[in-house]
């Protein structure tokens, strides 16, 4: 299959890659540009550790093409932090350790930050639904409930 020039904009800078037009958004994302903290996990687009915010709009890399989104803003978690630092949601997350083996931790932390940066106080069935389809199974969402608690009452 031929090469593509594909022009992405990732946390804020533009890049052009040459892809292969079949290639999927996660591995222009890692392999490419370099930003591993998007973890592939099933590759079907049913456990969220490759998720990335679209526009804002959390959304799997693992299972959409990179050319089919040129052009649009796209985060991963390596564009999240601020002029100030970690945003709210990374601050929590360290401060209560939530994590274990790390694996679906940016995926979760980009889901949650998709609506806390919409958002100052989100209610709990918007913060329960944008974790739909956010799998860990090391078990760490004891410390990720209290890491939304802190996020909730500051
Ligand atoms: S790796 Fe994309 S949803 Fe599992
Ligand atoms: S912390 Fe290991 S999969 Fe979630």
């Amino acid at each position: 299959m031929a090469k593509i020039k594909c022009n992405l904009n990732i946390n804020g800078k533009n890049k052009t890659v040459n892809i292969h037009e079949d290639k999927p958004l996660i591995f222009v994302i890692r392999d490419e540009l370099g930003l591993i903290g998007t973890k592939l996990g099933c590759g079907l687009g049913q456990c969220g550790s490759c998720a990335v915010l679209i526009e804002g709009e959390k959304k799997n890399s693992c299972n959409i093409l990179a050319k089919d989104y040129q052009n649009c803003k796209i985060t991963t978690i390596e564009g999240l932090q601020t002029d100030k630092g970690l945003n709210a949601v990374q601050e929590a997350f360290k401060h209560f350790n939530a994590a274990q083996c790390g694996y679906c931790t940016s995926g979760i932390i980009i889901s949650l930050s998709s609506v806390f940066l919409k958002k100052h106080d989100p209610t709990k069935n918007e913060i329960l639904s944008c974790l739909e389809g956010q799998l860990c199974r090391c078990g760490s969402h004891a410390s990720v409930m209290k890491a939304i608690d802190k996020l909730k009452a500051s």
